[in-house]
């Protein structure tokens, strides 16, 4: 058997056909334990148990609940993606206020937060409620193309290098940084699952199900192929062993197109309360009355803003599924925590402890040293010397 160090050697000789010096200083860069990426095999469930696999499917979480669905409790993810600024900061308030889950732990959402014109005083505080701060990148990219082309390289600092400003500047712990979106869902194929997987990250939910609508799909892990459509590809089809899938099961718009974000329905219902409520409901119940997978509503606050009624009906639905007995306001991180751990009934054991930190707000006006421009930037405890951005996450005068 060859040592691991002459393996690293022979492979990246082989995949780069560099001469033998060469490959030894890249091979400090170079995590050995996630190369070659294997070629996912079938999955089988002999093969991938729980807690860290899970075939890709329609099949419960547990083989013992066939027949029990309605036992089955309902969790619900409210996310929202892009940066956190003061009026959507409201917003979230206004809508989780006073939403409480049957097991008498809050409500929380998940906010996969892109950097630029984020408050990162805001995050600390929706990290300081509870809720869940995962990420989104730090510069959103200037389209499809760019998030389709990227290597593992970039998607590691994009990804990277927010994890670093997140818990700089909002004083969020590495630990409870779990997940990614990819902005406009936009996968590199193998590229985009290895970097997060090497950042140990925990979940993607960035790939959306047509096809598994109705019945829904479960979150699943990458360790075997998957089963899942591929909607905006390249889809990976690399083995990445215990990081999991949290598919974006669609909605349907009252046309009947299917849609994976709640604001990218092409025909939703006309600004009204109680026909966009009825609308989410029908939604919710394909799910509810159906397997009761993890029933996802994804937005950006932008949302608020396409009509006066659109706020007022998101919470009127809240509070009304929240009545339910067997229905829980979560985040995506607990969405997998309880597949690993699958219960009827009652599906966490106590609440998530809420983080303590302390943050001193500073408001800074920093140049963006790419266009010159000022940008205000609310951070946690020091202001940065420049406008942070890829490449220096910390903001530091480089020279
Ligand atoms: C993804 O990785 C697998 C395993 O190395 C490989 O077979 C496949 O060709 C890769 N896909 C792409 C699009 O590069
Ligand atoms: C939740 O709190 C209410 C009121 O304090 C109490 O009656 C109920 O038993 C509690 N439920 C659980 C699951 O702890
Ligand atoms: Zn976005």
């Amino acid at each position: 058997m060859i040592n691991r160090v002459t393996y690293r050697l022979i492979l990246l000789i082989a995949l780069s056909g560099a001469p033998l010096v060469q490959a030894e200083e890249n091979a400090t860069a170079v995590d050995v334990d996630f190369l070659p990426l294997k070629r996912a095999v079938r999955c089988t469930a002999a093969k991938c148990q729980l807690p860290n696999c899970r075939c890709s499917g329609l099949r419960l979480p547990s083989a013992e609940f066939q027949g029990r669905e309605q036992e089955i409790p309902q969790l619900i993810t409210v996310t929202f993606d892009d940066a956190v600024n003061v009026i959507n900061y409201e917003q979230y308030q206004k809508l989780f206020d006073g939403l409480i889950n049957p097991d008498n732990c809050s409500a929380r959402g998940t906010f996969f937060v892109s950097h630029e014109y984020t408050d990162y005083t805001l995050v600390n505080a929706l990290y300081q409620q509870g809720h869940e701060i995962a990420l989104h990148s730090v510069t959103h990219g200037t389209g499809t193309d760019y998030w389709r082309e990227a290597d593992v390289e970039l998607l590691m600092a994009e990804f990277g290098e927010q994890i670093e400003m997140l818990m700089k500047f909002a004083k969020v712990s590495r630990k409870h940084i779990r997940g990614l979106r990819l902005p406009f869902l936009q996968s590199a194929g193998n590229n985009s699952y290895e970097a997060a997987k090497r950042l140990g990250l925990l979940y993607d939910s960035s790939w959306p199900t047509q096809r598994y609508r109705s019945p829904a799909m479960w979150p699943y892990t990458l360790d075997y192929r998957s089963t899942q459509d591929c909607q905006i590809g390249p889809c990976p089809n690399a083995a990445i062993p215990g990081f999991w899938i949290n598919p974006m099961v669609t909605w349907l718009d009252t046309a009947g197109y299917s849609c994976a974000m709640i604001d990218g329905c092409i025909y939703p219902p006309q600004d009204n309360v109680d026909a966009l409520f009825e609308w989410m409901l029908e939604n919710f119940n394909r799910h509810y009355e159906g397997n009761r997978a993890p029933f996802g509503m994804y937005l950006h606050a932008a949302w608020f803003q396409r009509g006066r009624h659109h706020f007022d009906a998101l919470k009127k639905f809240l509070h009304y599924v929240n009545t339910l007995p067997d229905v829980y306001l979560t985040t995506a991180s607990r969405v997998i925590h309880y597949m690993k751990h699958p219960s009827l009934g009652k599906p966490f054991n106590g609440c998530p402890k809420k983080p303590q930190t302390t943050c001193i707000k500073r408001s800074c006006g920093l140049r963006k040293v790419e266009t010159g421009e000022i940008r205000y930037m609310n951070v946690c405890d020091s202001c940065p010397s420049v406008y942070p951005w890829l490449g220096n996450p910390f903001g530091q005068t480089e020279y």
